[in-house]
C-alpha cells in the first residue's frame, strides 16, 4: 500500500473546509496515518518547494504557505498517489474536473486548498521532512 503526504493549505483552513477536504479522501477508501497543524516558516517552506525555486510563482507561494496554520497528514492506501491527484483536481482550479477538491474550494493557481506529493519518491521525501524517519 502506498503513502502519500497532503497539505491543507493556509486558504482552506481559514475557510473552515478542514473536516470537508478529509471526508474526500475517507470517502475514497485513504486512512489518515498522521496528522498535524503547524504555521511553518520561510525557511522549511523552501524546503519542501525547492523544486519551485526561481519560478516566477515562487515568492507568492511562500509568503501564501507560511500565511497562517495549515493542516499536514499522511494517507495510506491502494495507488494513494494517483487517487489523491485525482481527488484533488488539477493546480488550477478553472482546469479541475467537477467534483474535485480544488473545483469546489479553490479560488486560483496560489490559494489552491491543498497540496499532494507527485509521485512515490516525492511522497518519501515529503513524509520524512514533515513527519520524520
Ligand atoms: P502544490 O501542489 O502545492 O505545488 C506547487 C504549488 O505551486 C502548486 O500547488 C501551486 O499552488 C503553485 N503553482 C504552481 N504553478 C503555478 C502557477 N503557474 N502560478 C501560481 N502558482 C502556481
Amino acid at each position: 500500500m502506498e503513502k502519500t503526504l497532503v497539505l491543507i493549505k493556509p486558504d482552506a483552513v481559514r475557510k473552515k473546509l478542514i473536516g470537508k477536504i478529509i471526508s474526500k479522501y475517507e470517502e475514497n477508501n485513504l486512512s489518515i496515518i498522521k496528522l498535524k497543524m503547524e504555521t511553518i516558516t520561510e525557511e522549511f517552506a523552501s524546503i519542501h518547494y525547492s523544486e519551485h525555486i526561481g519560478k516566477g510563482f515562487y515568492n507568492n507561494l511562500l509568503s501564501f504557505i507560511t500565511s497562517g496554520p495549515l493542516c499536514a497528514l499522511v494517507l495510506q492506501g491502494e495507488d494513494a498517489v494517483e487517487k489523491v491527484r485525482e481527488i484533488n483536481g488539477k493546480t488550477d482550479p478553472e482546469l479541475a474536473k467537477e467534483g474535485t477538491i480544488r473545483r469546489l474550494y479553490a479560488e486560483n493557481k496560489t490559494e489552491n486548498c491543498v497540496h499532494a506529493s507527485d509521485s512515490l519518491e516525492s511522497a518519501k521525501r515529503e513524509i520524512e521532512l514533515w513527519f520524520g524517519k
